[in-house]
């Protein structure tokens, strides 16, 4: 037997036993006449210590340790003399009778301690080594415990767990496809599915009236800290559902998520926002609830006074952070440039202070004094507020109001990362229009219903119908995202149309589902959780990668295994495929 107990679970309880236990040495100290060694595994660190008496061989073998050798540990459990209140095992030590060394291991690159002196790149080559760090093991282990309630709450719920193909057929919407070449069919190509959409509906046809799977997804977009090009969905549908049954459900899932997981209980239904309220209010579809701070829209009160950097603009809107109206001259630059920023796109950024000594602004010149104080009453600004406004056209403004909204709530706290919000996000544009190649796109997908009363519009005003489609939103994260689905043909034609496929192209890219749908396709509809992302935010993190175990780096690879990479000739030519000469 290598261990009679795991390096996590001592106590002062054990005292006297003997016990062996085994795992990786994190380091070795000398105090006085005494040896002491971090000994550690997946379930913690206990230490080891060697009195300056022991037998020679095993001081020499202790002598030899270097960091991250494998070892088994003998000996008895003994009360410490200076305990480690930080440890749960830190009462005791354990005092060595013997040693033997498993293996050894080559000095580790970085160290391996929760905060270490390793960067990115590095961390990802050695994935194995960062992975033995507590953070990300406490990051792995929650999301093992998040799987589990999952399970746990859909089988309840008489959702069956079905899997579905990962070598699917391409089709043009949504994001690119990652590919993978046929070699008995050459020329031809699976792709890997972005979700499987199609399959679930596919599945309520054949009657699976409540499916779900917990499902790894692939997109070729561009990377950020809250996408990877492969993630994980916790995918659903449902059969004979309207928008609100679909919401309870998976509102209790997250329910039963936060109380179990995290001990956290909403006595309270999650709030329902449209989509317009949220970029009105918020300047994104992804509001961060955990603090007020909403957006006013200033247009109608700021244009026509001759200021002509407003009156020549579509939109001025404004927020109100409250204590800064303290904000030094340098203050208000630095913040200036952060809005100029390309990421954020403002031309310059307008303030009004609410000191104690009255109203100060940079547009004194352009506005009375009365004229401001129309704005700070429409802000509900208090003594002490800082109002910030940019001009500009709408949507770029909006989306920079959203930024600075984020940034001014990060700055003054408001966005503790262990409060939650979570709030659902509903009636989404069910098309947008794409400037460049000139057509309608799907904003979510093309099965996607339209509301209802909206149908009339579909096809004369496209741009006015909303859709069926809602969105789980927490602190700012769109943790998942579904809808309720076209199931009748002759919608789905029209569909088709106004997404400007000719009928023969939609047969050609999707006449697989609208086929199964001549047989029986009962109302549905369903949605899909950011598996990854639910994680980060439940653990607090902004970034997705250390809730996946082998994550890809920033430009889309896996350092580790270093992928992708080139193939042989040969097996190029197996799949038929010529490489273009390099230019
Ligand atoms: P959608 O495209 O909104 O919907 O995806 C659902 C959820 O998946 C997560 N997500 C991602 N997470 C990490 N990396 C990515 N690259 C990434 N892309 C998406 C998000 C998102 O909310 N089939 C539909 C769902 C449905 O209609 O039922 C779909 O895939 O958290």
């Amino acid at each position: 037997m290598y261990r009679t107990h795991n390096c996590g679970e001592l106590r002062i309880s054990d005292q006297g036993i003997d016990v062996k236990l085994a795992g990786w040495v994190q380091r070795v100290r000398k105090l006085g006449g005494m040896t002491f060694i971090d000994l550690r595994d997946r379930y913690g660190i206990t230490q080891l210590a060697l009195d300056e008496k022991a037998p020679e061989q095993l001081i020499s073998t202790v002598e030899s340790l270097g960091r991250e050798f494998v070892i088994q540990a003998i000996g008895t459990v003994i009360e410490r003399a200076s305990k480690n209140p930080k440890l749960p095992t830190g009462d005791v030590e354990i005092l060595l009778k013997e040693v033997n060394i498993l293996n050894k291991a080559e000095l580790p690159p970085f160290t391996i301690e929760d905060d270490t002196d390793g960067g990115d790149e590095l961390r990802m080559k050695f994935r194995y080594l960062d992975l033995r760090r507590a953070p990300l093991r406490k990051a792995l282990e929650l999301r093992h415990k998040m799987a589990q309630e999952i399970r746990k709450y859909m089988d309840s719920q008489q959702f069956l767990e079905i899997e579905t193909p990962y070598l699917i057929k391409s089709t043009p919407e949504g994001a690119r496809d990652f590919v993978v070449p046929s070699r008995i069919h050459q020329g031809e190509f699976y792709a890997l599915p972005q979700s499987p959409q199609t399959f679930k509906q596919i599945l309520m046809v054949a009657g699976y009236d409540r499916y779900f799977q917990i499902v790894r997804c692939f997109r070729d977009e561009d990377l950020r800290a809250d996408r990877q090009p492969e993630f994980t969905q916790i995918d659903c549908e449902m059969s004979f559902v309207e928008q609100n049954d679909v919401l309870e459900i998976f509102e209790g899932l997250a329910k039963h998520l936060f109380k179990n997981i995290l001990n956290v209980e909403f006595n309270y239904e999650f709030p329902r926002i449209s989509y317009n309220d949220a970029m009105n209010y918020y300047g994104c579809d992804k509001p961060d609830i955990r603090f007020e701070m909403k957006i006013s829209d200033l247009t109608n009160i700021l244009k026509g006074k001759g200021f002509a950097v407003i009156d020549n603009a579509e939109y001025a809107g404004a927020v109100c952070a409250e204590g800064c109206a303290e904000y030094s001259r340098k203050q208000i630059d630095e913040l200036t440039e952060w809005v100029k920023r390309p990421q954020i796109g403002a031309k310059g950024l307008i303030y009004i202070k609410v000191g104690n000594d009255g109203i100060k602004s940079s547009i004194d010149k352009f506005y009375t004094h009365e004229e401001l104080q129309v704005v700070v009453d429409k802000m509900g600004a208090t003594k002490g507020s800082l109002i910030l406004i940019l001009v500009g056209d709408k949507k770029i403004t909006l989306s920079g109001l959203s930024a600075l909204r984020l940034e001014m709530g990060t700055r003054l706290g408001l966005r503790n990362n262990k409060i939650f919000k979570p709030l659902w996000v509903v009636d989404f544009p069910l098309f947008e229009y794409d400037d460049e190649t000139k057509r309608y796109y799907a904003m979510h997908h093309p099965f996607t219903s339209p509301i209802m009363e909206d149908m009339p519009k579909l096809e004369s005003a496209p741009d006015e119908v909303r859709a069926n489609a809602y969105d789980f939103v927490v602190n700012g994260v769109e943790v998942g995202g579904g809808s309720i689905r076209i199931y009748d043909s002759q919608i789905q034609r029209t569909m088709f149309r106004v997404l400007g496929f000719t009928p023969e192209e939609a047969e050609r890219q999707f006449g697989f589902i609208i086929n199964a749908f001549k047989y029986g396709a009962p109302p549905h509809g369903g949605i899909a959780f950011g598996f990854d992302r639910w994680c980060a935010v439940f653990g607090g993190a902004d970034s997705i990668r250390d809730y996946i175990a082998f994550p890809k780096n920033n430009s889309g690879k896996d350092v580790m295994i270093d992928s992708p990479s080139f193939i042989s000739t040969e097996q190029l030519n197996e799949l038929g495929i010529k490489l273009m000469e390099k230019k």
